[in-house]
């Protein structure tokens, strides 16, 4: 991560929807198990409740919405502008639904980082828990996980591994136990890994 002016970490976190784990950051930054603060929520949709998330931190958000005549390029671009203009030390994606190109990506090189509810390399893309359950219950899987990872390029939900802890799945698991639990190591590993890039020398 580029050098921080301050001794606390300036994070943004982009978001699209619910912000469960936007709000395991935002609860580590007030608590103090994090030496940082979440300086703004940037989501792509105006919906998202995330974003009432951020209200209630008090922390300012953005809603960045593509316009339809707009090319992913020009997006890019335009959030990125917009997220530079906060400064930050770290950019956390966190369920946020959209590939960033590098006219984003190039802005803050080693500052982006991923969350996915999947072991590397595995079910990269959208409803990965769904896909993990299905194929447990069709007996080709005892195992799912979660990982924290860069993100140097476009490649979906891949580039080097910062965190990664297994899931077990349960015979007796239901879709809805089994996100349940990978929510919760997902919020353990995001906080864990952003605190581990918080220590870093050169974050410093
Ligand atoms: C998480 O499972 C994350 O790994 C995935 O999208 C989900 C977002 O959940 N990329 P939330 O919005 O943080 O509750």
């Amino acid at each position: 991560m580029a050098p921080s002016r301050s001794a606390r970490t300036r994070i943004v976190v982009l978001v699209s929807g619910n912000g469960s784990n936007l709000q395991a950051v935002l609860d580590a930054c007030a608590d103090g198990r994090l030496p940082a603060d979440v300086v703004a929520v940037v989501s792509n949709r105006s919906g998202a409740y995330a974003l009432e998330r951020a209200a209630t931190a008090g922390v300012p958000s953005v809603q960045v919405g593509k316009h339809d005549d707009e090319s992913r390029r020009d997006y890019d671009a335009r959030l990125a502008d917009i997220v530079a203009g906060f400064a930050p030390d770290l950019v956390v994606l966190a369920g946020w639904m959209r590939i960033l190109t590098s006219d984003f990506l190039g802005w803050f090189p080693d500052r982006v980082i991923n969350l996915h509810p999947a072991r590397p390399g595995e079910l990269p893309g959208t409803n990965a828990i769904e896909r993990a359950w299905h194929e447990a219950m069709a007996g080709e899987r005892t195992v799912t996980g979660v990982m924290v990872h860069l993100v140097p390029d476009e490649g979906v939900d891949d580039g080097p591994v910062l965190a990664t802890d297994d899931v077990p799945i349960r015979p007796d698991d239901t879709l809805e136990t089994l996100e349940a639990r990978i929510h919760a190591v997902e919020h353990r590993l995001l906080v864990d890994t952003i605190a581990g890039l918080c220590r870093e020398p050169s974050t410093r």
